[in-house]
């Protein structure tokens, strides 16, 4: 095992640390501000941690914040865009909320899932593609019915559009 990954599994690497008192330096300068960073700090592990957040690295978190574990994992599980247990390769997010859904988004969902095999919340068997459960408006609703993979936003969707956009991904 190299050391990075002994630092991964340990805690935070000293570039995390760095990022997340990037974040630190927005908020005020008291425990209630080092807390305030939990979303940002928990974008930055995820991000290094294979797309998911490992309960070790979470503490890590909690420790760096000076928050109680149990509270990071609420925040964690809260928001959809966080993910507690291992996913694919890619993460794809179908909004079905209102605006989406008016313009069609459940037969959206219906065209992936088929295209998949795969239901809301699973993963290919190949590990390539997690459908992530149904999100809240993910604000492009001028897009209507979009989708977030990854980090990058598709609207305008049509079953030929996914199409394109799933099988490009490796
Ligand atoms: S309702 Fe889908 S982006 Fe807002």
């Amino acid at each position: 095992m190299s050391s990075a990954e002994k630092q991964i599994e340990a805690g935070l690497t000293d570039a995390e640390r760095e990022e997340i008192d990037q974040w630190l330096g927005r908020f005020p300068d008291s425990p209630e501000g080092r807390r305030s960073a939990v979303i940002p700090a928990l974008h930055v592990v995820q991000h290094n941690s294979g797309g998911w957040l490992p309960p070790a690295r979470m503490d890590a978190v909690a420790d760096y914040l000076g928050m109680p574990p149990a509270r990071v994992y609420e925040v964690a599980t809260f928001y959809g865009m966080f993910d507690v247990k291992p996913t694919g390769r890619h993460k794809v997010n179908i909004c079905t909320n209102i605006s989406c859904m008016l313009r069609g988004a459940d037969e959206i969902v219906e065209h992936v899932e088929k295209k998949l095999g795969i239901g809301l919340g699973e993963t290919t068997a190949d590990g390539r593609i997690t459908l992530k459960r149904e999100e809240e408006c993910l604000a492009a609703c001028a897009g209507a019915p979009m989708m977030l993979v990854d980090e990058e936003y598709y609207t305008d969707l049509t079953p030929e559009k996914i199409d394109r956009i799933l099988d490009e991904l490796e």
